[in-house]
């Protein structure tokens, strides 16, 4: 029940209304018996600083922040985590002595739901597959932990070019190899894990796929696209299809909320109770009523 003691977290961005997070933070306080509600705000462009420092001023716990001022969040804020700043990308604010401290829990989140599907990264050799703000905190977290090679492909190879000098520079390791799309039949005669980080195939284009070619996918042992609606993209069939294995990115969703909430609450969200989070994530997503 809402009370005078109800701490609020809330979600900015634009637009917002699509959002599961809310679905994600109030089953976590419910399971929790925490006295806390989560909201979506919607925010213009232009009003991100006043959002911040009125969110500071009306007391709220913590933020996510959404599409697009992941990056522009962060001139709004007081503090910022080491991780988040070599990303250079926030979506989450924990209040901290005068505003704002910002993390991200993207790619932490990616991590854990790697670890939940049993897929290692370490002394791996990767695939990813774009060079957008999602591929390119990736290719940090493949840096972060010791992949042996990424091979970033992407339709635009300048791009992938300068996302992987960057992650390369910041990390102190030479490990992101840039790739054009097209170029894909020089990869290494081999099996990879595939990352699946641009926004083709997502629903409603549920037919597209980033490259058609059966041929590729026999280079894959396992596949994970980012996208998780639909439940099966055609990405992750064809991975199928030629003996691979392959995994949405709907974990990926859900630990980066779990993490942001266990920043915000200081408390750790045992594994038993996050998959109660993500059956109901499922059946909210799926139509699985
Ligand atoms: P996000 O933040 O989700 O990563 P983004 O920064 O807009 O979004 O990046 C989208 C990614 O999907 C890019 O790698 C983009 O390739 P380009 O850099 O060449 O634009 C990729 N992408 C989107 N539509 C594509 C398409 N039809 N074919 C190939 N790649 C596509």
């Amino acid at each position: 029940m809402i009370d005078g003691h109800t701490r609020t977290c809330g979600l900015i961005g634009n637009p917002v209304e699509h959002t599961m997070s809310p679905l994600i933070h109030n089953t976590l306080a419910g399971l929790l018996s925490h006295n806390l509600v989560y909201v979506p705000f919607h925010v213009e462009e232009g009003k991100v600083q006043q959002a911040v420092e009125g969110a500071y001023a009306l007391n709220v716990l913590g933020v996510n922040v959404t599409v697009p001022y992941k990056s522009q969040v962060m001139e709004s804020l007081v503090e910022m985590d080491e991780l988040a700043q070599k990303i250079g990308a926030v979506n989450t604010l924990v209040r901290c002595n005068g505003g704002f401290k910002g993390y991200n829990t993207d790619m932490p989140g990616l991590y854990r739901a790697l670890v939940s599907e049993g897929i290692e990264l370490e002394d791996q050799e990767v695939i990813l597959l774009g060079a957008g703000g999602a591929a390119r905190a990736v290719a940090f977290l493949c840096a972060v932990h010791q992949v042996k090679k990424v091979y970033m492909l992407n339709r635009s190879a300048d791009k992938a070019k300068l996302v992987a000098e960057e992650v390369n520079s910041k990390s102190g390791r030479e490990c992101i190899y840039p790739m054009a799309l097209e170029d894909y039949q020089a990869l290494p005669d081999q099996k990879f894990l595939a990352i699946q980080a641009t926004s083709v195939g997502l629903y409603p284009n549920i037919e597209d796929v980033i490259i058609q070619d059966r041929s590729f996918y026999e280079k894959i042992h396992t596949g994970y696209d980012l996208i998780y609606k639909p439940r099966d993209t055609s990405f992750m069939k064809l991975v199928r299809q030629s003996g691979g294995k392959a995994y949405h990115g709907l974990k990926m969703l859900l630990y980066q909320g779990i993490i942001a909430y266990e920043l915000w609450n200081e408390v750790s969200v045992p594994e038993k109770m996050a998959m109660q989070v993500y059956e109901r994530l499922e059946r909210e997503i799926y139509n699985e009523k």
